[in-house]
């Protein structure tokens, strides 16, 4: 059998492009977890959008200036001219946003947005909301813990996708159209924001298949996350939370931020996450997010869901002030697209989301983009994909299905030491002595007999320290400092 379309990964991008290709089409998604295992559902600040046409020109600046002016303009614009149709596609067919009281949509600013224009759902919850949403709305075919492991590509044609079922078992399946929503690569950081599920394996089969992964140095870092437990997926605090007037604070609760840039908490993400990182190494003094300008009542109805994991965690906010750091949080790079989401060199196969890069994002995402890029960029795909009609030939697919072992006993040991080369040499700040040791390290692990998801991320984490290393100069997320 031949599917019309597989979908690599049921976050937003993923999800949309399902609820948008017709009901007569044979699709099948592939999720390699539970479906809510992605970064969609743990997204707590918003969706952005152009509030109405006349915003659209401040949207597509904030974006650029955000992005260091390293973005894809007309992606840009493809992505702000999109976002008031995508938002009313969402609402007319039953996702509920948040209103005020006047009963109108409720926007929120965030860091770096000239005004507000993010869209959230269930105070914090937009991210679950609408993966909720979107899964209420999936009428085709999923399977969980499908693994992907390869891609059957030959001749710049793509036969289908290969993926575990357990740890010892694979399946092949055939389709016309592949589109890959797999997601970004947090779980290669040792301190991160990200779905556990989320390793960036996709983006090591195209390295391996020689196509284009583009701007891959470009990784961003959430100034704001929970410092206080040791697990490697770090608690957020919403950016939303700085955009309605929550501070950053050093222990004495100086707002040592004015000393980095005028806009203090509001400066793009890049700016804040570094400033933090600069203040506690120079000054060796905590950081703290503090909620003191916010009424109790108005707090908890607005954040209800970070009132009560941080009630669980023993905080009683807007009360106390909470110990942060940056951490990982998004891939501004990925797999490389052209305007209509299709991957560089193959004829069907398409990557939306966090796992691609079309450019949108530039050296630094603006907040709440990200959920935009997946619906507008979803949408895209699946336009261009019915244009196309592309359908394949199965018997022209001539390799030989490889069988791959998914983990070794050596997994665990590199898998860690990869987290921490990673954080420490591809970080909020690099420097390039660092980088090449790195890069050494994870071509020496290359050469070891590790499994298949492990070598996979290596490639991965190889493409954005040899990246890293090719960018001399800093330039948004990317910067290099020797020390
Ligand atoms: C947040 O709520 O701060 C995350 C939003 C984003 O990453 O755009």
């Amino acid at each position: 059998m031949i599917y019309d379309y597989i979908i690599v990964g049921a976050g937003i991008a993923g999800l949309n492009a399902a609820r948008l290709i017709p009901k007569d089409k044979k699709v099948l998604v592939l999720c390699k977890k539970s479906p809510w295992e992605c970064n969609t559902f743990y997204a707590q600040g918003g969706i952005a959008t152009a509030v109405d046409d006349s915003d659209i020109p401040a949207h597509i600046q904030d974006t650029l200036t955000a992005g260091a002016n390293y973005n894809n303009v007309k992606a840009v614009e493809v992505l702000s001219k999109n976002s008031l149709e995508g938002i009313e596609n969402l609402i007319d067919n039953g996702l509920e946003f948040d209103l005020n009281e006047k009963g109108e949509l409720a926007f929120t600013k965030e860091a770096a947005h000239s005004r507000s224009r993010i869209l959230h759902a269930d105070g914090d919850a937009t991210g679950r909301m609408m993966h909720l949403f979107l899964m209420t709305q999936l009428e085709h075919e999923i399977q969980t813990n499908a693994v992907v492991n390869d891609l059957l590509i030959e001749d710049g044609i793509c036969y289908g996708v290969q993926y575990f079922t357990s740890e010892t078992e694979q399946k092949v399946a055939y389709s016309h159209n592949t589109i890959l929503a797999s997601g970004g690569i947090g779980s290669i950081y040792k301190y991160h924001t990200n779905s556990t599920a989320i390793a960036g394996e996709v983006q090591g089969i195209i390295a391996e298949k020689g196509l284009e992964l583009k701007d891959m140095e470009m990784m961003q870092f959430h100034p704001t996350v929970f410092k206080g437990t040791s697990f490697a997926r770090k608690a957020l605090l919403s950016e939303a939370l700085r955009g309605e007037g929550a501070h950053v604070v050093d222990e004495n609760g100086y707002r040592f931020l004015y000393d980095y840039h005028k806009d203090a908490e509001l400066a793009p993400r890049d700016v804040v996450s570094r400033s933090i990182f600069d203040y506690n190494r120079k000054t060796g003094l905590g950081v703290f997010l503090s909620f003191d300008t916010f009424d109790k009542k108005y707090f908890r109805k607005r954040f209800p869901n970070i009132y009560a994991n941080f009630d669980d965690l023993g905080y009683d906010l807007p009360f106390e002030k909470v110990p942060i750091s940056p951490a990982f949080h998004y891939a501004m790079g990925g797999i490389a697209t052209d305007l209509n989401a299709k991957v560089k060199g193959v004829k069907n196969l398409y990557a939306i989301g966090e796992a691609s890069c079309i450019g949108v994002h530039g050296a630094n995402r603006l907040a709440s983009n990200s959920l935009l890029e997946g619906i507008v960029f979803s949408k895209v795909a699946v336009e261009d994909s019915i244009k196309e009609e592309f359908t394949i030939d199965k018997s022209n697919y001539s390799k030989i299905i490889k069988s791959y072992t998914r983990n070794k006993n050596i997994d665990k040991l590199i898998k860690d030491e990869l987290r921490k080369l990673m954080w420490e040499s591809a970080g909020i700040v690099r420097n390039m002595g660092s980088l090449e040791e790195s890069l050494q390290k994870i071509d020496n692990f290359l050469e070891e007999e590790v499994g298949r998801l492990l070598f996979l991320r290596l490639l991965t984490a190889k493409s954005i320290l040899r990246a890293a290393i090719d960018r001399k100069e800093s330039l948004g997320a990317h910067f290099i400092k020797d020390f």
